[in-house]
This record gives C-alpha cells, structure tokens and sequence, in this order.
C-alpha cells in the first residue's frame, strides 16, 4: 500500500485530535473513542479539549500510576493522551546492545488503552539519556544499524497504538556554529544531517499509522535567541518537507517561565502560522511554567503560572493546527522541576494545574477557559 494512502490516514488521525483519543486502539478494542463527559461545570481538561476536537493530556511515570491510587484516578479523569515522561528513553528500554526492556512503557500503553487515552511515544532520537553502553559501542560504522534497529523495534512494538511520535528531539541548538544550526550530537557526528531522515523514514516504516513528529523547546516567547532558534526550527521543517521526509508535525515543548514579559501574541501566531503553511500539524507538547524568578507566596506564582498559561494556550488553539496540549506533569506533587530545577529558596515547585494535594489551581483553570474558548476543530465532535 503506497505511502501517501499511510499519509492520508495520519492526516486523517491528526485532525480528528480527541476526538477518537487512541482511536485506533479504541476501535480495535471495541471501546467507544468518546470518554462519557461529566457533568457540565465541571468538567474535565480531557473532556473539554475533546468537546473542540482537541486532545489533552500530560507526562508521567509507571511508579506514579502504580503506586498513588489518588493520582492514577485524577490522571485517569483529567488526561485524554499520555506520553512517558523517561519510559521510552534510550537509557531505560535499551539496557544492553542488544537488549530492550519494555516492561515500563508497556505498563503506560496499557494504562493508556485501559483509560481509553491516546499513547504518544517520546523519543526515538535524542542526545540525552542515552545509556552507559552507548559512547563505547556505538560508531561511525554502525550507527546508522543501532539508530535503525531501535526505531523499527521501539515504533513496530507499539505500531497502530501510538497517536504520535517524537521521532527527533532537539536537533537544533544556536550554540553549536553550524549554518543548519543542528545540534552536536553522537548521531550529528556519525550520520552527519541525514539521521534525521533516516529517523523519520525509519518511523514511517515502523508505524505508518502514527503522527511524526520534530520536537524542540526554547522557541515561544520573543528574545532574540528564540526569535533566531524559530528561525532555524522553521528551516528545519522546510528542508525536510521539501525532501520528501515523513514528517508531519511540529511539538513545541512550551517549557515557559512565569512572569517572562518576552512574550508576544503576534510573533507566536506568525510562528504557528508559518508551521501549518507547510501542511504540518502542531502539539504543544511538554507545558509548564517555571516559578524560580517569582518571590516564594504560592498564590502570587500560582496566578502568574495561571497567565502564562492562558496567554500561551489562548494563542496556540486559536491556530487550527493545533491538535494536542499536553503539560508535563498533570500535579506539582511530581513536577520534574523540584529535581532538575529547584528554587533556590526550597519552596516546592508550582509549575503545574494542579496542586500536590491534586486540587486545581488558577492554572487549571485557565486551561479550561483557553480549552472552552477554542474554535472546534473540523470533524464528528465538533458536531455533537
Ligand atoms: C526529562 C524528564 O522530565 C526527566 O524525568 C528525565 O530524567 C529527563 O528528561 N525536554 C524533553 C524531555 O524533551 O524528555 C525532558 O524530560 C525535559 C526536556
């Protein structure tokens, strides 16, 4: 079957969003794509996102599903799409060489199919969280067979369950001198520019059902550095479309900072705009809102956050291409931040909608006021 019949499809799946979450798994599980909604007031983020053809969800961790009953419910209800927020790494799947291990997201493709949520795959190629093994085994002579192996065993494992893949994260950094302002990486040094062809063909050879996605960060407000790294992100997008490479959308990670004045509805717009320009559809892909810069009072950041929020998301679902909001982490009880990016005060971080006693907050809120004011996207939901 020819490609462009897969393409169609994918096109198909991306604009239908939420409104068949993890369609492919419901219909083949024979569970009604449509999660029940709940009552009017409240309703829930998932629920919301769906009621416009949109899907939202959140990252998480096996042990934060297994272990905290509370939490799985809350996730469970508020989230129509989950993403491994370390599960699919290099460095957790792919013990030894010649060895993968999918105990972990195996769990959350279950969890996922059981909740009838979308499952989105994160990431088959990065420079980070590559596993001790990695720097000694892997060469000039044999990346592009380890780089191969992985993405048809990984993306073939979950073929026709996945909604989306990260195929590429981060290739683009400014620092690194080159005029494609591609990233030093083990794969830039091995491949050269092609491995990211060579990524997204494997991908669409692996899964031809799911979205193919390149995923970055550091390019949604204004300062001139990530005016300049949009630029290059937009560069990217335009050779690999003009080469004919299976991509079909763009993840914009949205690790925002609460209170940044940079940031500007226009250029945004424009951004996304351009984007869609090239037939991509676009996933806000890892949100938060990072508190470090706000003095310690929970509420003053808590309404900060909140409009960090609603700028954002305001701005990115009023863009039809829009199709997926996803935050990463749904509560500040398992927020990334309070491990990687402490406050220097110790305050516990608050960079998500809902609270570590899983209570919404005005960032919550906003969501579902930027979720409720979104145009609906084209198909069977929008029509309810
Ligand atoms: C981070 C996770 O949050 C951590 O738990 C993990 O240890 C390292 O990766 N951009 C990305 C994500 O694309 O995969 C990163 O997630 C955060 C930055």
């Amino acid at each position: 079957m020819s490609m462009d019949h897969f393409i169609d499809r994918r096109t198909f799946l991306a604009s239908l969003g939420a409104l068949t979450a993890g369609a492919p798994f419901a219909f083949r599980s024979g569970r009604p794509p449509f999660w029940p909604l709940g009552a009017a007031a409240g309703l829930p983020l998932r629920a919301r996102a769906q009621a416009k053809g949109l899907l939202y969800g959140s990252s998480t961790l096996v042990r934060y599903l297994r272990d905290d009953k509370a939490f799985s419910a809350r996730f469970a209800e508020e989230c129509g799409i989950l993403v491994p927020e370390w599960e699919l790494k290099w460095e957790v799947i792919r013990p030894a060489p010649d060895r993968f291990d999918f105990t972990a997201p195996d769990f959350l493709a279950a969890y996922a199919a059981e909740h009838t949520m979308a499952f989105r795959g994160h990431p088959l190629v990065w420079h980070e969280s590559l596993p001790p093994w990695f720097a000694t085994t892997v060469n000039r002579s044999n990346a592009e067979t380890i780089l191969r192996k992985h993405i048809a065993t990984v993306a073939g494992r979950y073929a026709g369950k996945v909604h989306s893949w990260d195929v590429v994260n981060e290739a683009i950094d400014l620092g690194g001198g080159r005029p494609d302002s591609l990233r030093a990486s083990p794969w830039l040094d091995f491949l050269g520019p092609d491995y990211i062809r060579i990524a997204f063909e494997a991908a669409a050879q692996a899964d031809p059902h799911a979205l193919l996605c390149y995923n970055d960060y550091g390019i949604e407000f204004k300062w001139p550095k990530e005016q300049a790294k949009r630029a290059a992100v937009l560069e990217l997008l335009r050779r690999l479309k003009s080469s004919n490479v299976p991509i079909q959308a763009l993840g914009i990670q949205a690790h925002l900072r609460a209170g940044d004045p940079g940031f500007s509805v226009q250029e945004l717009a424009t951004f996304l705009r351009q984007v869609a320009d090239l037939g991509l559809k676009i996933l806000i892909t890892e949100l938060d809102a990072d508190d470090r810069a706000l003095p310690k009072d929970p509420a003053t950041r808590d309404q900060a956050v909140a409009k960090t929020y609603e700028s954002f998301v305001s701005v990115a679902l009023a863009e039809p291409a829009v199709i997926a909001v996803l935050t990463w982490g749904l509560s500040d009880r398992y927020t990334y931040f309070n491990k990687m990016r402490p406050r220097t005060d110790g305050a516990p971080a608050r960079p998500l909608p809902l609270d570590a006693d899983l209570k919404p907050k005005p960032a919550y809120d906003a969501l579902a006021r930027a979720f409720d004011a979104a145009p609906a996207r084209p198909g069977p939901s929008a029509q309810k």
